[in-house]
C-alpha cells in the first residue's frame, strides 16, 4: 500500500506549487490528480499575477488593495502574508523559467488590474496560468524521485485514522477502475473550486467541488461560502472568460446607449473597479434596459480602444476567442460580455499555513479559505494564492511529517464501502430517475438565476428547495457507462453529489448573512452592516444538514471603512 508523507489532491498550480516547497524540505511526496496536470483549471488563468514589484509599489498598498477589494471581510493578518511574500514568489518563477513579459528596459512589465491602486500584475500575455504550470510541471518531472505521480486517479474520499485525523484518500485509477486506499502523514488539498455549480462559468468542467465536499463531509469547516464572484466580462454566447487584462490595456465598457456608465458607479477607477462593484453596475445597467446586443442581455466591451499591435501581442487569446466563439474582431468592434460565474472566495477554512482544523489536512487555492479574499478577490490574486499558500502548505507539511509516525488507518471495510456505492450507482436502472447531467443543469440554471449578482430571501429559499430536491434526485441518477475504464459517467455521478454539497452550503450561508457585502448583494439587506456582520461564516455538516457558525475576522491596520473607487 503506498505511503507517502505529504499526499496532494489536485496538480494546479497550488498542488504543484506544494509538491516542489514539499519535496524540496526532505518529505516524499505523491501528487494526485483526475485530469493530467497541465490539463487543470489553473491553466485557464488569464490576465496575471500580482505583486508590488515596482520601485514605486509596497507591499503594504498591495495589502490595503486587497483588504479593501475583500469589503473588508479578509483577514489582514493572511493578506500581510500573501502581498508581503508576493515579490519572492513572483522571482522564484522568473528564475525556473517563466517567460513574463518585459517592458523596454528588460524589467518585468506589469499591467493595470482592478483594484489596484497602480500597475502590479506580472503576465505572460493572456496565458500567465498555462505559462506557469507548464514551467512547475517541467520542476515536478526532475524531482521525480521524491514526488510520485499520480495523474488521471480520482479521489472518492478522505480517510481517517481512529484518532479522527486525515491519513490519507481512498483513490480510483480512472484508467482500470481499480480502488486504492493512499496512506499519508498529511494531505493537502488542491483541488480547486466549485465553479460547475453554476451555469454558465468561466470553469472547466473539472471544477466541481470535489475537494470542498470531501472535506466537508470529513468534519472540516467550510468559510465564506455566501461569496461567489462573477467576474465582468465573460462572452454573452457561452460564458468564456474575457480577461480583465483587456480592460488593463485600456479596454472600455458601454451600454446600448453609448454610454460610459462606470463613470457614474466608480467615478475614479471606472472599469478597473473591483470586480463585484464591475459586475454590479453592468447587472444593473441590463435590469434597467439599457443592455445591448438581440435580448438587451449583454454590454459592450470596447477592447479596439488598445491599439492593435498590443492586442495582438499581448491579449492574443482573447483574439482567438472572440473570432471562434462569437465571430468578433476584438480589434476592429466591441463584442458582447456580461458578469458570468468565475471564482468562489469561500471554501475549506485553513491557516496560514493552509492547515485546516482537521488535523492532517491541509488546503491551498481555490479549494481552501484561508481568507485573503474575503468578500470579493482582486483580479490577479488567485495565481498569487495557489503559489504563497501551496508553498506554504507543502512546507509546514512536510515539517509535521517529520514528528509522527505513519498513521495505520483501517482501509478494507472502507475500500469495501466504496466499492459497493459506486457499483450501486452503475447498477441504477436507466429511466429509473433522471439523468446526472440534467441535474446538473437544473442546479447550474438556479444557482444562476438566484444565487448570482442579486440576491434575496425569496430567491435563495427557492434555490435552497430546488438543491434540496435535486440531491434527491441525485441518489437514483441513472448514468449509461458500465464499464470500468475510464468510466467518466460514474466520476460525473460523484461530482454531482461533492457539486450539491457545495451549493447547499453557498445557499445556506447567503441566507444567513443579511447584509451586502463584497460578491453578497442582498437586494433586501442593501446596506454593509459591520456592527452585526463584520464576521465571517462557518458550515460543518451535522447530522440533519449544514450547520452554521461564526469565526471573528482579523484587523491589524485597515479598519472597515466606506469602499469608494
Ligand atoms: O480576467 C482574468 O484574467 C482573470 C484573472 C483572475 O481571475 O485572477
Amino acid at each position: 500500500m503506498p505511503e507517502h508523507d505529504v499526499l496532494i489532491i489536485g496538480a494546479g498550480l497550488a498542488g504543484q506549487r506544494a509538491a516542489l516547497a514539499a519535496a524540496q524540505a526532505g518529505a516524499s511526496v505523491a501528487i494526485v490528480s483526475k485530469v493530467h496536470p497541465v490539463r487543470s483549471h489553473s491553466v485557464a488563468a488569464a490576465g496575471g499575477i500580482n505583486a508590488a514589484i515596482s520601485v514605486e509599489d509596497d507591499w503594504r498598498s498591495h495589502a490595503y488593495d486587497t483588504v479593501k477589494g475583500s469589503d473588508y471581510l479578509g483577514d489582514q493578518d493572511a493578506i500581510e502574508i500573501m502581498c508581503s511574500e508576493a515579490p519572492g514568489e513572483v522571482m522564484h518563477l522568473e528564475h525556473i523559467g517563466v517567460t513574463f513579459h518585459r517592458n523596454e528596459e528588460g524589467r518585468l512589465d506589469l499591467r493595470a488590474f482592478g483594484g489596484a491602486s497602480l500597475k502590479r500584475t506580472a503576465y505572460v500575455a493572456d496565458i500567465t496560468g498555462q505559462a506557469i504550470l507548464h514551467v512547475l510541471y517541467e520542476q515536478l518531472m526532475k524531482r521525480h524521485e521524491r514526488v510520485a505521480r499520480l495523474e488521471e486517479w480520482f479521489v472518492t474520499s478522505l480517510l481517517l485514522d481512529d484518532s479522527g485525523a486525515c491519513a490519507g484518500v481512498v483513490a480510483r485509477d480512472v484508467r482500470s477502475g481499480r480502488l486504492e486506499a493512499l496512506i499519508a502523514r498529511n494531505v493537502i488539498l488542491a483541488s480547486g473550486g466549485a465553479g460547475q455549480v453554476y451555469h454558465p462559468t468561466t470553469n472547466a468542467l473539472i471544477v466541481t467541488g470535489d475537494g470542498i465536499a470531501q472535506a466537508y463531509r470529513a468534519g472540516a469547516p467550510l468559510m465564506d461560502m455566501e461569496m461567489v464572484q462573477y467576474h465582468p466580462t465573460t462572452l454573452v454566447e457561452n460564458g468564456l472568460l474575457i480577461t480583465e487584462g483587456a480592460r488593463g490595456e485600456g479596454a472600455i465598457l458601454l451600454n446600448s446607449e453609448g454610454e460610459r456608465f462606470m463613470e457614474r458607479y466608480a467615478p475614479n477607477k471606472l472599469d478597473l473597479a473591483s470586480r463585484d462593484v464591475v459586475s454590479r453596475a453592468e447587472q444593473t445597467e441590463i435590469l434597467e434596459g439599457r443592455g445591448a446586443g438581440a435580448d438587451k442581455a449583454g454590454i459592450y466591451l470596447d477592447i479596439t480602444k488598445v491599439p492593435r499591435k498590443r492586442t495582438l501581442e499581448a491579449l492574443r487569446e482573447i483574439v482567438n476567442i472572440g473570432r471562434d466563439f462569437a465571430g468578433v474582431d476584438i480589434t476592429r468592434e466591441p463584442i458582447l460580455i456580461r458578469p458570468g460565474q468565475h471564482y468562489i472566495m469561500g471554501g475549506v477554512k485553513t491557516d496560514s499555513n493552509g492547515a485546516t482544523p482537521l488535523q492532517g489536512l491541509y488546503a491551498a487555492g481555490e479549494v481552501a479559505c484561508v481568507s485573503v479574499h474575503g468578500g470579493n478577490r482582486l483580479g490577479a490574486n488567485s495565481l498569487l494564492d495557489t503559489l504563497v499558500f501551496g508553498r506554504r502548505a507543502g512546507e509546514h507539511a512536510a515539517a509535521r511529517a517529520q514528528s509522527m509516525p505513519m498513521p495505520e488507518p483501517s482501509t478494507s471495510s472502507r475500500l469495501a464501502d466504496e466499492a459497493r456505492a459506486i457499483d450501486e450507482i452503475i447498477a441504477r436502472p436507466r429511466g429509473g430517475g433522471r439523468r446526472v447531467s440534467e441535474i446538473k443543469a437544473e442546479l447550474g440554471q438556479t444557482m444562476n438565476e438566484h444565487v448570482a449578482v442579486y440576491r434575496d430571501q425569496q430567491g435563495l429559499q427557492r434555490a435552497l428547495e430546488v438543491v434540496g430536491r435535486l440531491k434527491e434526485e441525485s441518489r437514483k441518477a441513472y448514468i449509461d457507462d458500465r464499464g470500468t475504464i475510464f468510466n467518466q459517467d460514474v466520476l460525473g455521478a460523484i461530482e454531482l453529489s461533492y457539486m450539491l454539497d457545495c451549493a447547499e452550503a453557498t445557499v445556506v450561508a447567503a441566507l444567513e448573512r443579511k447584509e451586502s457585502r463584497g460578491a453578497q448583494f442582498r437586494t433586501d439587506f442593501p446596506a454593509r452592516d459591520d456592527e452585526r456582520w463584520l464576521e465571517h461564516i462557518t458550515i460543518t455538516a451535522g447530522p440533519d444538514g449544514p450547520r452554521l457558525g461564526r469565526a471573528p475576522v482579523t484587523i491589524t491596520q485597515w479598519q472597515p471603512e466606506e469602499r469608494k473607487y
